[in-house]
């Protein structure tokens, strides 16, 4: 008889299960011709400036540790930044912190805050860390869905039928992924009314902030009183094409930052020098560059939308970030049937939208941060796809 092997993995990482989005990812790169729509990152690489910043900091033996929350000037430049968008005042000095990436960012908030047993909303279809995150810093995840029927935008009394004395926080994400809703002002206000009433923090995922299309961008923690209960996390990754550089942000209540400062002092240390020099350069002479990627994704946004819907699937047009995420259930397929099959037979990846939560159940996410040449291919592939299972 085999004898069952001791597993030493603690039981809530063991329970935690891989991200959907990878498994798909990997199921493409095993085959050929095929276009992914799959990932979440720019196509451009990074802007030139930045990357020739990262270089002199090398050249000029930058080779050490920064100090633990990130370059003195990067976090100036982080403040000013801030105050000249949208109006926020924060202190260099205890209100920012560098981090490697936004997921770095998350994770220390939420690890920061968090006592064992305290509740954190998550507002699904959402972003695929923030479940597990709040898991492994020991809170339980109550998640609310927000549905197309209200623009995949959560209505504040759903959320107050998840809120309880334990709600300790809530994520919410503006511009989303994967539904690219973007939360007006209004909106906005009645989360700050409720997070008053029932004495939550909210943690703001801003980072595709610089990709909204039609309107402009309103930062949660410019909405009056909400600052002093706001993590505000950003990053470089999104705007300024900068994934692999692992280079994000928190700003929020000193008492918070300091906190988490003291966690990623004693996990992480800094973030990798050349990139906080690269990070510097992004802020200070990297806009015209934002500008441009951001109109090339406009048209992109306008162009997959329309294909979408010429092909006879409902899609709503997403006011954010590079994902459109149209219904597939007029094809009778489940979403994971629906991606899987379009990947088989038209070399398609698409992400099912049941990996952001049940709401995404009957939604597919597609990123348009692809060449228009290969988005043309892509959705003349995915027509004859629907067109086929249409005629069934
Ligand atoms: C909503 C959201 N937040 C955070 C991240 C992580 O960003 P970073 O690369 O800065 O860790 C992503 C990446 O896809 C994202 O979509």
């Amino acid at each position: 008889m085999k004898t069952q092997e001791k597993s030493y993995v603690a039981h809530h990482v063991d329970q935690l299960k891989p991200s959907g989005i990878r498994r798909f990812f990997d199921l493409a790169s095993k085959m050929e011709n095929v276009i992914s729509l799959g990932v979440g990152e720019p196509d451009f690489v990074t802007p030139w400036n930045v990357i020739e910043a990262s270089y002199h900091s090398l050249e000029r033996g930058f080779t050490s540790y920064t100090a633990n929350a990130g370059l003195f000037e990067l976090r100036q430049e982080i403040s000013k930044f801030l105050k000249t968008e949208y109006e926020l005042e924060y202190n260099p000095e205890n209100q920012v912190l560098v981090t490697v990436g936004a997921s770095q960012a998350i994770d220390v908030a939420l690890r920061a805050i968090l006592n064992p047993g305290d509740e954190v909303i998550v507002v699904e279809p959402s972003f695929v860390s923030y479940v597990p995150a709040v898991r492994l810093a020991g809170g339980v995840p109550i998640t609310v869905n927000a549905t197309e029927e209200y623009a995949f935008k959560i209505q504040a009394s759903q959320m107050e039928a998840a809120i309880t004395p334990r709600t300790k926080a809530l994520m919410i994400c503006s511009p989303n992924n994967p539904t690219g809703a973007v939360l007006s002002k209004q909106e906005m206000e009645e989360i700050a009314r409720l997070a008053k009433k029932h004495d939550f923090i909210v943690i703001s995922d801003e980072i595709y902030a610089d990709l909204t299309y039609d309107e402009t961008f309103t930062s949660f923690a410019a909405i009056k009183e909400m600052a002093q209960r706001t993590i505000l996390i950003s990053g470089f990754s999104k705007a300024f094409a900068m994934t692999g550089w692992r280079l994000g942000y928190a700003t929020g209540p000193k008492q918070i930052i300091e906190a988490m400062t003291k966690i990623h002092q004693y996990t992480i240390m800094c973030a990798p020098t050349m990139a906080q020099h690269g990070a510097l350069e992004a802020l200070r002479n990297g806009r015209s560059s934002v500008l441009e990627m951001k109109t090339s994704y406009r048209q992109r946004r306008n162009f997959v939308v329309k294909a979408l819907k010429d092909m006879g699937l409902s899609c709503h047009l997403p006011g954010g970030a590079f994902y459109v995420f149209p219904s597939v259930t007029s094809t009778g397929m489940s979403s994971e049937d629906f991606a899987e099959e379009l990947l088989q037979k038209q070399q398609v990846a698409v992400v099912p939208g049941g990996v952001f939560g049940e709401s995404g159940e009957g939604y597919v996410r597609c990123s348009y941060a692809t060449s228009m040449k290969q988005l043309d291919t892509a959705m003349k592939r995915m027509r004859k796809f629907v067109e086929e299972k249409q005629i069934q």
